[in-house]
C-alpha cells in the first residue's frame, strides 16, 4: 500500500478456474485474465475482493465465452498460451513489477500494461504502452481533434449546453490504436465501465495511455487486428453489432423542435411533396405532447394523432416521436402516479423520490437498470405505437436536466447544474443492491433504449424497430441509431462533424449523423447547402434546428438551395441499393458505413491524416466544401485510380489535387474497379423506383460488390429472406472488361428486372456480349448505347447469373 491510500498491484500468486481463466491475487487488488474464444485478452481487477461488475450482464450483451488457455510458469511470473483459429495468443505476466505482455502470431507484441493501481474509492488505472507513431482513434463522440493522441478525456455522459471542447451526450470507453501505413498494426482497447473513467492519450507522458475507471475497477480487453476492419469485426462481436435498420430510416428525416400542431406538421409534409424534395420521415419534438408529459398528445394541437399518421402514410411518411426518460411530477397523471406505486424512479440516498428540472419542470427519472421498470416503461409508448408512430427518438437520456430554471413564456434557462451525486439506481446485474448512478452513469441513455427497443420487437414482432438516442455507450449501435446532439449553424461544427462521426463509426456506431444545418442557431443558405450536400451521405440524415433559429426546411433558403437540397437528396436516393448494402455488411462484420480513408487504405501512411474527407463504404470518396465562399478544394486521393462522379474526370493517386466545387457540387469519387448498385431516386423509399437496379462500373482495375436485397422492414433476413448477388469486374489488357453478376442466393423473391450497366469512362465499343451472345446497339432490352465516354448496356435480369463483356474497338 502507498500513500494516499493507492494500492500498487504485486502478483503474489495465481490459480486456474474451472472456466480457464487465471485467478490473480495481486495484494490489495484480485484479478482476473482470460483469453476470449475470437482472441481478445481480458483483464479484471478490482481492489479489496470485488472484481468489477461484468458490463455484458449488466446490458443484456451476449455472454463472452473463454477458452482454456495454456498456463506456464515463467521466471518473471507466468504465461498463459492459446492457439486458436486465429492463431496463437500468449499473454505474459511479470508478478513484480506487475507487468503485463499480450503477443500474437509469432510473437509480434500487441500490447504492454504496467502500474495497475486500485484507489480506495474502487477506481482502477493501468498504464498502456503507446508505440511510435501510433494514432488513437474511437471514444465515442467527442469533439476536437480525430486523432486523439497527445489529449486527455474524460468519458461521463453528460449534456453541455452549447457545445464545446471534451466528450458528451455518448462514450464508448474503447480506442484503436493504428500506426499509420502498417496495414497490420491495428489494435483495439476496450474498457467496459459502466460509469466516467479517462483517457490520458500519451499526453502527461509521450510513450503512455494511462486508462483510469473512476470507479468499480479495471475490465479491459485487448481486441486484437491486424487490420482495423478486423478490429471493429471483433470489438462489435463483443459489445453487440450495429442492427439492420428499417430502409425507411435510411430516407432523409426533416425535424425542428418543434412542429407544434397537427396542421404545421401537414403543411409542412405538404411543402416537402410539392417541392419533391425526397423525404421518408417527419419528427415530432417535445410539443406534440400536453405539458410535456412523455406518451401524451396535446389534445387540442394534436385533436386526431392516428388520422394524422395515416394521412402521412398514405403520402409515403413515417412519424418518429420524441420519448425523454423525465416524467412530469404530476399526481393528478396515471402515468406519474403509476410510475409512484409501482417504485419504478430513481430515488436519492435519503430514500426521497429524486427530481430534476426538465422541459415538464420537475421530472422523475425511471431506474432503467430494473427489467420491470423497462418493462414498464415500454407498456407506456402504448398510445404512441396505436396512432401509428413508425419510430421513437430517446433524447436528455444522459440523462440531462437542471436543478432551477426561470421560463420567459417558451424559452427555459437553465440556472443551475442538476446534482445528482446522491442519487441511487439499481445494479444494472440486478443482484438486488443498489448503486450510486454516477457509477454506472454512462449506461443510464443505453438501458432507455434497451427498454424502448425491446418494447417495438414484441408489440410489432418481426419488424425492425427504430430508435434514435442522443445518449449511449459500448454496444448502443445493437440498440439505437446515433445523432450527435446539439450543433450549432456554423462552418467549425460541419467541420467537427466528420471526426467526429469518424470516431463514432470507428467505435462500432455505424448509423449516426449530425444535425444537417446546425441546432443552434440560423443558418446560411451558403452554409445550409454544403452541409446538405455532405449530410445527405451521411448514415443517419436528419435537417433538424431549434425553435427559436431560422427555419431550416430544406426550401427556405431560397430556390437555388432548394435546388441543391434536391438534388443531394436525391442523390442518396439513387445510392440507396449501395447505402443499403453497407448497412447490411455493417451487421454482418461490424464494418461502418463511414470510414476513415485509412480503414480502407491502411498501407497509405498520408491516408492516416485525412479528417476532412472520408470514404462511404469501400468504393466512394467525399471531400466536402466545408469554407465559406469556397468553390474549390484541395482534396487528397489514395493510391489507385479514382473518377470524378459528376464528370468521369479521372486522377491517379496517391496526389493531392485541387477540383473545382461550385456551390452546386459536392466532390465525390469512385474508386477504379467499383461496382455500385443504385437505382433511379424516389420521393421515398415506398415510391417503386423506375429503374429498380442500374450499376455504377468504373473501369480502371478489378473489383467486386455484393447487391443485397430484402423486403426492407421485417427480419425474415435473418432467416434466409435475402437475396443476395455477387459483383465481379475484370479489367483487362486492352481495355477488354468483364462483368459478371452472379446467380441470386438466397430466399428473397426480386422480380425480372431491366437492369442497366452504366461503365464509364468507356469508349464506343467493337462488341459488347452478354453470356457469350452479342448484344445490339440500340435501346432494345439487351442492347447497348455508347456517348458521351459511357456504355450503358440494358438487359433482362431474371436472378440467373449474367456475363457481360466488352471488346474495345481497335
Ligand atoms: C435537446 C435535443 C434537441 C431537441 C431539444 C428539444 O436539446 O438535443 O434535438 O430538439 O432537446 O426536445
Amino acid at each position: 500500500m502507498e500513500a494516499g491510500g493507492v494500492a500498487r498491484a504485486v502478483l503474489r500468486g495465481w490459480r486456474t478456474t474451472d472456466l480457464g481463466e487465471l485467478a490473480l491475487d495481486l495484494g490489495d487488488a484480485r484479478g482476473e485474465l482470460s483469453i476470449t474464444e475470437d482472441g481478445c485478452v481480458r483483464l479484471r481487477a478490482g481492489r479489496g475482493a470485488s472484481l468489477p461488475p461484468r458490463a455484458e450482464l449488466a446490458l443484456g450483451r451476449e455472454a463472452v465465452r473463454t477458452v482454456a488457455p495454456d498456463v506456464q510458469e515463467t521466471a518473471e511470473g507466468v504465461a498463459l498460451t492459446h492457439a486458436g483459429r486465429r492463431g496463437t495468443v500468449r499473454v505474459e505476466l511479470a508478478a513484480e513489477p506487475f507487468s503485463l505482455r499480450v503477443l500474437e502470431r509469432g510473437g509480434a507484441p500487441l500490447a504492454g500494461f504496467e502500474a495497475p493501481i486500485f484507489d480506495a474509492f474502487g477506481g482502477g488505472s493501468i498504464v498502456c504502452h503507446a508505440r511510435e507513431g501510433e494514432r488513437f482513434f474511437g471514444f465515442g463522440e467527442s469533439p476536437g481533434s480525430f486523432d486523439k493522441r497527445g489529449t486527455s478525456l474524460r468519458l461521463r455522459n453528460h449534456d453541455v449546453g452549447v457545445p464545446r471542447g471534451g466528450p458528451r451526450y455518448l462514450s464508448v470507453p474503447f480506442f484503436l490504436g493504428f500506426v499509420p501505413g502498417d496495414p497490420t498494426s491495428a489494435r483495439g482497447l476496450l474498457l467496459d465501465a459502466l460509469g466516467p473513467c479517462r483517457f490520458d492519450v500519451a499526453e502527461s507522458h509521450g510513450d503512455r495511455v494511462v486508462v483510469t475507471s473512476e470507479r468499480d475497477g479495471l475490465d479491459l480487453s485487448v481486441v486484437p487486428g491486424p487490420t482495423p476492419a478486423e478490429v471493429l469485426t471483433r470489438m462489435t462481436a463483443r459489445v453487440g453489432r450495429p442492427a439492420l435498420p428499417p430502409l425507411w430510416s435510411l430516407g432523409h428525416h426533416q425535424s425542428r423542435w418543434s412542429y407544434g400542431s397537427d396542421a404545421e406538421v401537414r403543411a409542412v409534409a405538404a411543402e416537402i411533396r410539392r417541392r419533391r424534395i425526397p423525404t421518408d420521415v417527419i419528427h415530432l419534438d417535445i410539443d406534440y405532447m400536453d405539458g410535456y408529459r412523455v406518451f401524451t398528445w396535446h389534445p387540442r394541437r394534436f385533436p386526431d394523432p392516428k388520422g394524422l399518421v395515416a394521412d402521412l402514410a398514405k403520402q409515403g411518411f413515417r412519424v418518429v416521436a420524441i420519448v425523454d426518460p423525465g416524467v412530469k411530477v404530476d399526481e393528478g397523471w396515471s402515468v406519474y402516479r403509476d410510475g409512484c406505486e409501482r417504485d419504478v424512479f430513481c430515488r436519492s440516498d435519503d430514500g426521497e423520490r429524486y427530481t430534476l428540472r426538465v422541459w415538464p419542470k420537475e421530472a422523475a427519472l425511471p431506474d432503467f437498470n430494473r427489467s420491470e421498470v423497462r418493462r414498464w416503461w415500454g407498456e407506456q409508448h402504448r398510445p404512441l405505437l396505436d396512432a401509428g408512430v413508425a419510430g421513437i427518438w430517446n433524447d436528455m437520456n444522459e440523462p440531462a436536466g437542471w436543478a432551477r430554471d426561470v421560463r420567459v413564456g417558451r424559452l427555459i434557462l437553465p440556472f443551475q447544474k442538476q446534482d445528482l451525486s446522491r442519487v441511487v439506481q439499481s445494479d444494472p446485474a440486478e443482484t438486488g443492491h443498489r448503486v450510486e448512478h454516477e457509477r454506472v452513469r454512462n449506461v443510464y441513455g443505453q438501458q432507455q433504449c434497451r427498454a424502448t427497443r425491446a418494447f417495438l420487437e414484441t408489440e410489432r414482432p418481426g419488424e425492425r424497430p427504430f430508435v434514435l438516442t442522443r445518449s449511449g455507450t459500448a454496444g448502443v449501435q445493437s440498440l439505437a441509431a446515433v445523432w450527435t446532439g446539439d450543433n450549432v449553424s456554423r462552418w467549425d461544427d460541419l467541420r467537427a462533424s466528420i471526426p467526429m462521426l469518424l470516431n463514432l463509426s470507428l467505435s462500432g456506431v455505424a448509423f449516426c449523423g449530425a444535425d444537417i444545418g446546425g441546432f443552434f442557431g440560423s443558418c446560411t443558405p451558403e452554409l445550409y447547402a454544403r452541409w446538405i450536400q455532405l449530410g445527405a451521405l451521411q448514415p443517419f440524415a436528419r435537417t433538424h434546428s431549434v425553435w427559436l433559429g431560422r427555419r431550416q426546411e430544406p426550401w427556405r433558403f431560397g430556390r437555388r438551395v432548394e435546388a441543391i437540397a434536391r438534388e443531394s437528396l436525391e442523390l442518396r436516393m439513387r445510392l440507396l441499393p449501395y447505402l443499403y448494402g453497407l448497412f447490411h455488411a455493417a451487421e454482418e462484420s461490424g464494418a461502418p458505413v463511414w470510414r476513415p480513408l485509412f480503414f480502407e487504405f491502411p498501407d497509405d501512411p498520408e491516408s492516416a491524416a485525412v479528417d476532412d474527407q472520408l470514404m462511404l463504404g469501400p468504393e466512394l470518396l467525399v471531400a466536402p466544401v466545408m469554407e465559406r465562399g469556397a468553390r474549390s478544394r484541395e482534396l487528397y486521393l489514395p493510391p489507385g485510380r479514382w473518377m470524378a462522379w459528376h464528370d468521369d474526370a479521372q486522377y491517379v493517386g496517391p496526389r493531392r489535387v485541387r477540383v473545382a466545387a461550385p456551390l452546386e457540387r459536392l466532390p465525390l469519387f469512385l474508386r477504379a474497379g467499383a461496382i455500385v448498385p443504385t437505382q433511379s431516386p424516389g420521393l421515398h423509399v415506398g415510391d417503386a423506383p423506375e429503374e429498380p437496379c442500374v450499376l455504377e462500373v468504373v473501369p480502371g482495375a478489378d473489383g467486386a460488390g455484393l447487391l443485397t436485397e430484402d423486403d426492407g422492414s421485417s427480419t425474415a433476413y435473418r432467416q434466409g429472406g435475402v437475396a443476395r448477388t455477387t459483383l465481379r469486374l475484370w479489367d483487362r489488357a486492352g481495355g477488354r472488361l468483364r462483368l459478371e453478376i452472379g446467380r441470386r442466393q438466397g430466399d428473397f423473391a426480386v422480380p425480372d428486372r431491366t437492369l442497366r450497366v452504366v461503365v464509364r469512362g468507356c469508349t464506343p465499343p467493337r462488341q459488347v456480349t452478354l453470356n457469350g451472345a452479342r448484344v445490339d446497339e440500340g435501346s432494345g432490352v439487351p442492347g447497348y448505347r455508347a456517348a458521351g465516354g459511357r456504355l450503358e448496356v440494358r438487359f433482362l435480369e431474371r436472378g440467373d447469373g449474367h456475363s457481360l463483356e466488352v471488346e474495345p474497338a481497335p
